[in-house]
């Protein structure tokens, strides 16, 4: 037993050190013992180095710490903060101020918190946040428009747009307050999903068990959804639900530890899904989760839902900084009449990571800590090894362990899919205010993390797109051409990715689509082929996704994907006609 229990515990130094040794459970080591530990380390770390992916710094100071971001259909990034916790790095342009007697930290507050990121020169511009963003929440209107809602105090019941604009020099567009209209209920840690119809649903939030739309359909707003209520436990669990609207119609709703099938046209709960095994997933306890692609080999009939991660039970309430994390995941096919979990564990215990659906269709899981919850001071351990989940491998073969971090990315940090196919991971702030001192400073930097399908070994195989369509009619066929280095065979993949909202360890709105696309038909002779140095010219058809219930009207990252390695994404936008 007790040998049983230091074995336990010496794996678990292990996993907690990843990159690190320590002599603590060596009593006196001879000097051997150090060279062959001086050994181990190095042929460590020459291993580390052969993980795949790689990480690129692509700004020191991005001004605010994002605890919210979305990518705007010009490739562009929005970041935000929260507006209460005193200046953040950054001024507003022209010397604007926001000035409010009523607030607490600053009453004349000259700096911004939000900016817009440029992935194409790695800069940001200032935008004017008017109201409190703090846990708030949004969705891409079908014209690219972010809407944006809620947060806590004067922006507990507000509503925001924000219309995005190429990032050009002068570009101006910047955040606007709706006067005319506000939320029927305050919304703080709610989860917004874009509906087939083109409206957005908010579901749930602090102290709130209902659901409303956007635009406020006023005879049904709010509406109860007591299944939040329910699964309500003493240290909250039930917040930021994950919500996937599944290819039926209905909204797949995770809380804590349960899950129904929402009709949100007729605002009852249509099915209730088994109990996921083990810890609690949803804020406080910083789990993650993402509905894997949506494909039209199976005519967009079967949608998965992946749950990892999360904190144990008690680690919130009882403000366990270093109680370790979950290690375990969950997978359910949300569309079968007697689901299951199926349960598998990572390599690594996980809190607040962020999943990440690459245009690949396998899922990036990345940013965390490895104990603790969320929540200001209450994680510890930083998990920095990505993790590439791979859904179509046998189970035991799903895993693989990334290049990892440098830098902690744990409370309040972000992860979004970029049009060329990088992660950008920001933010990080496990203080109230910004504070650059102790172990884990609120982190300003902006970090990109390339898969291995970006290794330039992999340059020849990579698609360009030459040729494709600005709007796509849901059913429609579509044209691609593209150009290539190595001649192609069969089956070059067209994905739709979806540009969703990340904010605490769940991309509101994430969604990718396998489109059913004929061979890819060269566009050269053979006799062309041989005298060729440059890239071969390609095309072909891909279908749009058949109904907004498989893929919301939006705007939409195109990737093709040739044996793994995606092209740049152009932005699509589908439509009823
Ligand atoms: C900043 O963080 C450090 C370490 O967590 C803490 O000791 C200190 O009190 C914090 N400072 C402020 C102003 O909150």
């Amino acid at each position: 037993m007790v040998q049983q229990m230091r074995a336990t515990m010496a794996n678990d130094w292990w996993l907690r050190n990843p990159a690190r040794t320590s002599s603590s459970i060596l009593a006196a080591p001879p000097f051997w013992c150090w060279l062959l530990i001086a050994v181990i380390v190095n042929i460590a770390g020459a291993q580390e180095q052969l993980l795949p992916g790689t990480w690129e710094v692509l700004m020191n100071n991005a001004g605010i710490a994002s605890m919210h971001s979305a990518v705007t259909r010009f490739g562009t990034v929005v970041l935000l903060d929260r507006t209460d916790i005193g200046a953040s790095q950054i001024a507003l342009p022209e010397g604007r101020c926001r000035i409010d007697p009523a607030e607490k930290a600053l009453k004349r507050d000259c700096s911004a918190h939000s900016v817009v990121f440029d992935p194409a020169s790695n800069s940001v511009r200032p935008l004017m946040i008017l109201t409190d963003t703090w846990c708030s929440s949004a969705q891409f209107l079908p014209d690219g428009t972010l809407l944006h809602t809620g947060g806590d105090f004067d922006g507990y019941r507000k509503i925001r747009r924000f219309v995005p604009c190429p990032a050009e020099d002068g570009a101006d567009c910047d955040w606007e307050e709706l006067s005319h209209t506000q939320l029927s209920a305050g919304r703080w840690y709610a989860t917004n999903q874009i509906l087939p119809d083109g409206r957005i649903i908010i579901i749930g939030g602090r102290r709130q068990f209902t659901t409303e739309f956007y635009p406020a359909n006023p005879a049904q707003s709010p509406m109860d959804l007591p299944f939040l209520r329910e699964v309500l436990d003493e240290q909250m669990d039930n917040l930021y639900p994950f919500v996937h609207l599944l290819p039926d119609g209905n909204l797949f709703i995770f809380a804590n530890t349960d899950a129904v099938l929402y009709d949100y046209m007729s605002g009852k709960v249509v099915r209730t899904y088994p109990r996921i095994d083990g810890n609690p997933r949803n804020y406080p306890s910083g789990g993650s989760s993402a509905m894997l692609a949506l494909t039209a080999a199976n005519d967009y009939s079967k949608a998965e839902v992946l749950i990892c991660g999360g904190a144990q039970f008690g680690a919130f309430m009882e403000e366990k900084v270093d109680m370790a994390g979950s290690g375990s995941c969950g997978r359910i096919i949300a569309t079968d009449l007697e689901p299951m979990w199926a349960m598998e564990d990572m390599p690594f215990p996980r809190v607040m990571g962020d999943m990440v659906m690459l245009p690949t269709g396998d899922v990036l899981i990345i940013n965390g800590a490895q104990s603790g919850s969320q929540g200001y001071e209450l994680a510890s351990n930083p998990c920095l090894y990505p993790l590439l989940y791979q859904p179509d491998q046998d189970a035991g073969l799903r895993f693989m362990t990334l290049t990892p971090a440098v830098t902690p990315r744990m409370y309040h940090s972000t992860a979004n899919l970029l049009p060329d196919g990088r992660v950008l991971v920001a933010g990080s702030n496990p203080h109230y205010s910004y504070n650059f001192s102790g172990e884990f400073p609120t982190e300003l930097k902006l970090e990109a993390f390339s898969p291995e399908y970006l290794r330039p070994e992999l340059a020849n195989l990579r698609p360009h797109l030459t040729t494709t369509p600005e709007r796509i009619a849901y059913g429609a066929q579509f044209q691609v051409s593209f150009s290539v280095t190595l001649p192609v065979t069969g089956i070059v993949e067209a994905n739709l990715a979806s540009a969703p909202f990340s904010t605490h360890s769940f991309s509101q709105g994430q969604r990718l689509l396998k489109l059913a696309v004929s061979a890819a038909e060269p566009l050269f002779s053979l006799s062309f082929m041989s005298s060729a140095d440059g890239a071969l010219p390609y095309t072909l058809t891909a279908t749009a996704p058949p109904t907004p219930l498989v893929a919301p009207p939006s705007f939409y990252m195109l990737f093709l994907v040739n044996q793994g390695v995606p092209s740049v994404a152009t932005w699509v936008q589908l439509v009823s006609s």
